[in-house]
């Protein structure tokens, strides 16, 4: 993946991302959407991992078949929301070995906090996708690979749903070895550090709190 950002256009993306703006759409359904978006995403996010063959016995003949190459990938879940995406991606990938970073946003200084830290061994040598539909301030973002790289991880993807211009540049900043793959880069930010357009808290409307 050679491109710092690569924004999913694919019709069947952005119709379902529409239907999950939308202030009316309810919890259940959205969960439905973010489960068929993230299997999408995901398609996009392993684009151009490294192959390799193996040999198997198809009923007519031996053929040495193309599989990918290497440790089984690493997904990290940005706690909470990042949940949200990761079951639809894992449903795709589902010999993915999984880790968690909970981090909470403090409301005032919008600055991350740490609150738990648990991911697969030998980071080092997995391919690591680190997912969370909101990339907002990219304060959490950048937080959450700071600690992945502290931990080993060497190749990084960031996978989310919305990303603000604020976000995207903060995360260019940080670390511009690890590519974003987005469904949509919104307007810009808001006072509260919310994403606008945007779709509103994305864990609060997946989980149904408020
Ligand atoms: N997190 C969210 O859930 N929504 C935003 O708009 C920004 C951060």
């Amino acid at each position: 993946m050679t491109d710092h950002v690569t924004h999913v256009t694919h019709p069947l993306v952005q119709h379902k991302l529409t239907l999950m703006r939308q202030k009316d759409t309810s919890t259940a359904v959205f969960r439905q959407l973010l489960r068929e978006i993230s299997q999408l995403l995901a398609y996009e996010v392993t684009r151009g991992l490294p192959m390799t063959t193996r040999q198997i016995e198809t009923p007519l003949q031996t053929m040495d078949a193309p599989v990918i190459d290497g440790k089984k990938l690493a997904l990290v879940s940005i706690l909470r929301a990042g949940n949200g995406l990761l079951d639809g991606v894992l449903e795709l990938i589902p010999s993915a070995r999984v880790g968690f970073v909970g981090l909470y946003r403090d409301e005032e200084t919008l600055e991350p906090v740490q609150y738990y830290f648990k991911v697969p061994t030998e980071l080092e040598d997995r391919l690591v996708i680190a997912v969370d539909p909101m990339l907002a301030t990219g304060n959490s973002s950048v937080a959450a690979i700071d600690l992945l790289k502290k931990a080993g991880a060497k190749n990084i993807r960031f996978l989310c749903l919305l990303a603000s211009p604020e976000g995207i540049a903060r995360m260019k900043e940080a670390h511009p070895d690890v590519p974003i793959v987005t469904a949509a880069i919104d307007e810009k930010l808001n006072e509260k550090g919310y994403i606008v357009p945007g779709l509103g808290d994305a864990g609060d409307r997946m989980f149904g709190t408020k």
